[in-house]
């Protein structure tokens, strides 16, 4: 059988890959290894979430497309600077996350404008 040891290290091979892609899955998105998950997820599920998912004091609901038009409309940039800037009274600058850079803001902003199209 001189194919059984080539088998066996491709088997092997195959089973550092798949435990690799699982390392990086569970490491690019914290408890999940849903490989569709958007990278702003967890911003949203930590600082945005309690205003966003009600609505609280106004604010656009996430997934509520009617809400979000006349927002998308103003263009991205705009957004990513209300973000930044906050919109009072109920917009808190940065989204209530002073640490987040803005990168980290802006993927945030994405995940939002991903789920109201
Ligand atoms: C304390 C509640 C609260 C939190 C926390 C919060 N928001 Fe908001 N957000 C609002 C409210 C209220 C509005 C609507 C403001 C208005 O139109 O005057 C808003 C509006 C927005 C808008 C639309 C801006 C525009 O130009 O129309 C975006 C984008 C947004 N928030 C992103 C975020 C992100 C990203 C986070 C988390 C990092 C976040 N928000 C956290 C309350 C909140």
């Amino acid at each position: 059988m001189a194919a059984t040891p080539a088998l066996a290290a491709t088997m092997a091979m195959k089973g550092t890959l798949t435990a690799l892609a699982l390392a990086v899955l569970l490491g690019g998105c914290g408890a999940s290894s849903d490989e569709s998950e958007h990278p702003g997820r967890a911003v949203y599920l930590r600082y945005c979430f309690s205003c966003h998912q009600a609505g609280v004091a106004g604010a656009p609901k996430l997934g509520d497309q009617e809400a979000w038009r006349p927002r998308l409309a103003q263009g991205r940039e705009m957004l990513l600077d209300n973000v930044k800037r906050g919109m009072a009274p109920g917009m808190p600058p940065r989204g209530a996350c002073p640490s987040c850079d803005d990168e980290t803001l802006a993927v945030a902003v994405d995940y939002m404008v991903v789920n109201a199209q």
